[in-house]
């Protein structure tokens, strides 16, 4: 199992190391544009290896995508993060750019590639992939539910100073401040509603503190964060180089389900070898399904400004 991550930044080099210590990929290749940098990456986290017991070969290139050739999956992590005040959605104009063409060098070493797109505006990177590349729809997913999700249950079980893993939850819809659509009403601790243990006021402002995850970190960090989201994309790839059909939320191309077309938008999948093997249509509630609306109207409205 060959994986590259591109963008050998915080988020790609956590992604690497996350990777690496699951141990379950025989290679990491990691590539960036600054000269010596991912092979800087990539040597300093071999020396890991005998700390931290992996056998995962790590290396490095400066943009040489032939070093790239025949992975099995690929993270696209280049462009620039956010910056403290700042939206995912600002970051378009450079960051399209970058996408299109770390993509296609991609694919042209790697026909059978599954990508798993990181760059944010999440979302939107996910519909430019679909849209200017030939990969199958099953091959294009976008991480942003599974950090969302991990982001709620960190909420959650603060609010009700529980151990993390008591709790059960997702986000879907779009990975962005305003887009995110925590489903509350579906949350349990070991299998009973939160609605149980936190008042509906609570459950608001842990749904609040949710969406705002990803700018909280900035504004402390001066920078987009990088342990969530390299552990996030980490679980993906595992499940897909593992076969483990696991449930995730993930940006994938609806055409109908959920009653949206031609948008990618995060909402629960199942994750295999194959990539995206099902789009798992959850029951929303009323009010869940119009957060669905708006949220799927400010990711449309994103990709508007594509030049396609
Ligand atoms: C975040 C970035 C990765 O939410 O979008 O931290």
């Amino acid at each position: 199992m060959k994986v590259t991550v591109v963008g050998a930044g915080a988020v790609g080099a956590s992604c690497a190391e996350y990777i690496a210590i699951k141990n379950f990929a025989s290679e990491v290749v990691l590539v960036d544009i600054k000269e010596g940098y991912a092979e800087g990456k990539a040597m300093d986290l071999m020396q890991t290896a005998s700390l931290n017991g992996f056998d995962t070969k790590i290396t490095g290139s400066t943009s040489d995508y032939s070093k790239t050739a025949n992975s099995d999956i690929a993270v696209i992590t280049s462009g620039i993060p956010r910056k403290p005040g700042m939206t995912r959605e600002e970051l378009i104009g450079i960051n399209a750019g970058i996408v299109k063409s770390v993509s296609a060098s991609l694919i042209e070493h790697s026909p059978n590639v599954i990508l798993i797109v990181v760059s944010n505006p999440m979302d939107t990177m996910t519909y430019l992939v679909h849209k200017t590349t030939d990969l199958p729809k099953n091959k294009i997913i976008g991480m942003g539910g599974a950090l969302d999700s991990a982001r709620f249950k960190y909420r959650l079980a603060e609010a009700m100073e529980a151990p993390i893993s008591d709790i059960d939850g997702m986000v879907i819809g779009g990975h962005s401040d305003k887009g995110m659509v925590p489903l509350t009403s579906h949350a349990t601790r070991n299998s009973i509603r939160v609605s149980e243990f936190l008042s509906s006021d609570r459950l608001e402002q842990v749904a609040a503190d949710t969406k705002v995850g990803g700018a909280t970190l900035t504004g402390l960090l001066g920078t987009s964060a990088w342990y969530a989201p390299g552990a996030a994309v980490s679980a993906l790839v595992q499940a897909i180089a593992c076969d483990q059909k696991k449930m995730f939320p993930c940006s994938t191309f609806l055409e109908g389900e959920y009653g949206l077309n031609d948008i990618c938008i995060g909402v629960p999948v199942i994750l295999g070898k194959n990539g995206i093997e099902k789009i798992v249509d959850v029951p929303l509630s009323e009010a869940e399904k119009t957060k669905m609306q708006e949220s799927a109207e400010g990711v449309t409205k994103t990709n508007g400004l594509l030049e396609l």
